[in-house]
């Protein structure tokens, strides 16, 4: 009974028609959602980790409702800094709204929680958690119990020592002591760097994925750090009892397959 999931992050759709950064992100998250159907058709469900727009309008949060549509599998939502909060539960529904008054989310599946958390503040870049979401969290952690715990948000908590290190989530020193009340956080995953990387901070695991926009270099002497038109990149995550595996797929830019001549 292994739990599988599909992270997606950085979605940066723009209203059909229009660009972002030269890309047309809405044909990358149409390649995504190609990938899925593709490869991760039996998956448990898909998580849209932030930036799921790139200017928050209404009318891109349409133009990916009609994209992700297509998607075989349950989908659930948090948003990043470049989301709008109240054009998305306009778009979605007030019920994507937690009693935290963010996009924050319970799933429990397969002997596991998944804990969704909306690191976005309006107005800002980095990303904030407020002390109700804390709380909130800390509360989900304990009646978890022993049970393994995976948390998804947009902003990267840890350090990854280069420039964007600036905008990560703002005071996590309350993020990472609720998280410590927990037995088993089997991984803290999110995007927002547009970076793959997977580290351990302060006796936790935490992974970000690239997402679906453009990726960076990792330059420290170039500022802003270089962009890169891909790969487009999402997470495949397999869950069982006494492993946790994050794996990378390349759905743009990464997959080409290698074929043999045969004799
Ligand atoms: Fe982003």
């Amino acid at each position: 009974m292994t739990l599988k999931f599909v992270v997606m992050s950085d979605l940066h759709v723009m209203p059909e028609g229009e660009l972002s950064m030269t890309l047309d992100t809405g044909a990358r998250l149409q390649q995504a959602v190609d990938a899925v159907i593709a490869r991760y058709g039996d998956a448990d469900f898909c998580v849209l980790a932030g930036d799921l727009t790139d200017l928050g309008q209404p009318a891109a949060y349409e133009h990916l409702k009609t994209i992700i549509a297509r998607l075989p599998i349950p989908v659930h939502i948090t948003l990043g800094n470049h989301d709008d909060r109240p054009a998305f539960l306009d778009v979605f529904g007030a019920d994507f709204a937690a009693e935290t008054g963010k996009i924050d989310k319970i799933i429990d599946i397969k002997g596991y929680r998944i804990i969704l958390l909306d690191s976005s503040e309006p107005g800002r870049v980095d990303g904030v958690l407020e002390a109700a979401q804390i709380a909130w969290l800390r509360g989900h952690l304990a009646e978890a119990e022993d049970r393994p715990v995976i948390v998804i948000l947009h902003h990267n908590a840890n350090a990854l020592h280069i420039n964007s290190d600036t905008i990560r989530i703002l005071e996590p020193d309350a993020f990472v002591e609720a998280l410590k009340t927990h037995p088993d956080i089997r991984q803290v995953i999110a995007g927002h760097v547009h970076l793959t990387s997977t580290a351990t901070w302060r006796g936790l695991p935490f992974t970000t994925l690239a997402g679906g926009h453009y990726s960076v270099t990792v330059d420290q002497a170039h500022v802003p750090m270089r962009r890169l038109a891909g790969p487009g990149q999402m997470a495949f995550v397999l869950g069982t009892e006494d492993s946790t595996t994050v794996l990378f797929d390349d759905f743009i830019d990464g997959n080409e397959e290698i074929v043999l001549a045969v004799d």
